[in-house]
């Protein structure tokens, strides 16, 4: 998923590495990344949203630098779709770790993060993410008919004449091993390949693990739920 400069809200990097991981090795491989991700996580981490230091999770992911030969059994393509959701490993419960395939040009809805942390890693390409204020909750009825009309554009306090009514914090494209991060708290994003050329292939840990978020339409604030998120593959098998 997004995926993008004003007010900087990506958390920063405040752990020098040797202080954030257990093991003072640099994860050289995925393999070793995810196994870093668990002694994090697991046993007693991941489930307390509120516990979790994201901090931590974004340097490790950070410190991993990518190599093809780690992740392409897992960056399966399908240019009839947006992107496809490749579970890597689903962190005995704690967090799901999957890589996205980005066909060119795509995007994803606008969406939430149903509380949970979410880390983005760019293993190749680019991805723009776009970050949006939370509508006004209390205004979902009267948005989801009244449309974006003036009124609605006046409550959600964003421009009637042009009629967005999803306020765009900022837009950030990242490269080859950039981090990003997002949590409800900070918003809601939007994550775009934005290269009609080539694809995108990203890494994303999501903790705690979820199965359904909300979609927004950025024209009129209105949510619904994105259903039952499914796996493309799973251990670099097909599963639908
Ligand atoms: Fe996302």
């Amino acid at each position: 998923m997004a995926p993008p400069q004003e007010p900087q809200q990506c958390l920063a990097l405040t752990h020098p590495l040797q202080e954030v991981a257990k093991s003072d090795a640099v994860p050289r491989t995925l393999h070793d990344l995810v196994a870093r991700i668990h002694d994090e996580l697991g046993p007693d981490g991941g489930l307390d949203s509120e516990h979790i230091d994201a901090n931590r999770i974004i340097a490790l992911m950070e410190s991993y630098n990518s190599n093809a030969e780690d992740w392409e059994q897992y960056a399966m393509f399908d240019h009839s779709r947006a992107y496809t959701r490749n579970l890597v490993d689903d962190g005995n419960g704690k967090f799901n770790l999957m890589i996205l395939a980005w066909s060119k040009g795509q995007q994803s809805p606008i969406h939430d993060h149903a509380g949970s942390h979410c880390v983005m890693k760019i293993l190749d390409g680019k991805l723009q993410e776009s970050l949006f204020d939370w509508p006004d909750m209390s205004d979902q009825e009267s948005v989801a008919t009244d449309m974006c009309d003036i009124t609605t554009a006046r409550k959600l306090d964003v421009c009637p004449k042009t009629g967005v009514c999803l306020t765009k914090q900022r837009e950030t494209i990242y490269g080859a091993d950039q981090v990003t991060y997002v949590h409800d708290k900070i918003g809601l994003h939007r994550i775009s390949n934005p290269s009609g050329e080539r694809g995108a292939v990203s890494l994303h840990l999501y903790t705690p693990p979820y199965e359904t978020c909300k979609t927004f339409e950025e024209q009129t604030g209105r949510a619904r739920s994105s259903g039952k998120c499914s796996f493309y593959s799973v251990g670099g098998r097909r599963s639908i």
